[in-house]
């Protein structure tokens, strides 16, 4: 199978451990194993874990919890992934074939773009609209879902913009798929990560049709635990395992037993306290630097998530832009064009503050040399 090149995450995984100021991430800072064990994980009994086998779709223990998040899930609706990314994939696989039609919202985290068309799907978007607080465009969306569509994917909240969709929205995108027959995949890895804790709703339940994608990267603040999952129909779920069984077998031992203690309810809300603590720290920071630019840089501030996504004035292209802040300041920043949205730049503000000031500081450098 050939497959295009996931440029943004390619852009990360090359850059992101060698520039100084890494201000490309999405998450918060992440959590360590000493937080952890401040909220009962037991550390102790890590080290008499044997380093064997674990369920290959997620041990009972963990799905449980994991379903317990979701109303009228069993451990039978959820299959426990290598991160969100992984449940995605499977998710692809199990269910598209060559000629199938996808419809994806942009700006998106932009993997289903490259998996479908990978697997010979036909990609349409939808739009995000700018200028009406990031509403979907209809028109667009009613041209992009039809019968023939297979998939229909989302991010809610939405990387890169933090927008969140209104009831409204959300019942329009269902009733929709509901009469083309289409299943509506909702990643939700972002969900938990709102700014003013007011939770954001889960597509779960609302129909048959919907199949969610989640993970400890975002909300949680653990990316590198690599773990993430998915919810959905029996039949569905059970495709997306024996996908599993070929690629990876199944998530790591060690990884499963951190992921139990950091999906338990008391936990989870602290763990989401956390990340929004974090926010409400440096969202002022950002919006004052922000502001110094005149009006040259604008945004909608995130309602959910530690991205910023920032319009710039100027002609230049947004890769362009981010090779500039790289090479001449060591930080690095997405392109708005990695994740479906040219001129615009998506910057990370979920660092420690002082972190957070100077890489700020060095791309303001950069943008000021460009606009004057
Ligand atoms: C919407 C969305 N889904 C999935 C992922 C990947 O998540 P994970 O680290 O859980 O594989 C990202 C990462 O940026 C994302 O933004």
């Amino acid at each position: 199978m050939r497959i295009e090149t996931f440029e943004m995450e390619r852009m990360q995984s090359t850059w992101e451990n060698i520039v100084d100021y890494d201000m490309s991430e999405s998450g918060v800072r992440p959590l360590t194993l000493r937080e952890l064990r401040g909220m009962g994980f037991d550390l102790d009994a890590l080290l008499d874990e044997p380093l064997g086998y674990s369920q290959s779709n997620g041990t009972i223990p963990l799905r449980e919890r994991i379903a317990a998040i979701y109303p009228g899930a069993t451990i039978d609706h959820i299959e426990v992934t290598n991160g969100t990314s992984e449940a995605n994939y499977l998710l692809a696989l199990g269910q598209l074939r060559a000629g199938d039609a996808v419809a994806m919202q942009v700006p998106n985290y932009m993997q289903m773009w490259g998996v479908a068309r990978s697997l010979g799907a036909d990609v349409k978007t939808f739009r995000l609209r700018t200028e009406a607080g990031w509403e979907p465009d209809w028109e667009q969306f009613d041209r992009a879902v039809t019968p023939r569509t297979r998939l229909v994917y989302l991010s809610n909240p939405n990387n890169p913009t933090g927008s969140v969709l209104s009831a409204a929205a959300m019942r329009r995108i269902v009733d929709r798929c509901e009469q083309t027959g289409s299943w509506i995949l909702s990643d939700e890895v972002y969900l938990g990560a709102e700014v003013t804790g007011t939770r954001t709703k889960s597509f779960w339940g609302m129909s048959d049709r919907v199949i969610v994608t989640s993970g400890l990267s975002k909300a949680y603040g653990m990316p590198g635990v690599r773990i993430g999952w998915l919810v959905g129909p029996v039949s569905v779920v059970a495709d997306c395992w024996s996908q599993h069984d070929y690629i990876t077998i199944g998530p790591n031992n060690l990884s499963d037993r951190i992921a139990r203690v950091a999906v338990d309810a008391g936990n989870r809300e602290s763990c989401y306290a956390r990340t929004r603590e974090i926010l409400r720290r440096n969202l002022p920071i950002v919006r004052e630097w922000v502001e110094s630019f005149g009006g040259r840089l604008t945004w909608t501030e995130p309602i959910a998530g530690a991205i910023g996504l920032m319009k710039y004035a100027a002609d230049s292209p947004s890769l362009a832009i981010a090779e500039r802040v790289r090479l001449n300041q060591s930080t690095l920043i997405v392109p708005g064009v990695h994740v479906g949205i040219e001129g615009h730049l998506r910057i990370w503000l979920g660092g420690r503050e002082e972190f957070l000031r100077e890489g700020l500081r060095r791309i303001g450098t950069e943008l000021r040399a460009l606009f004057n």
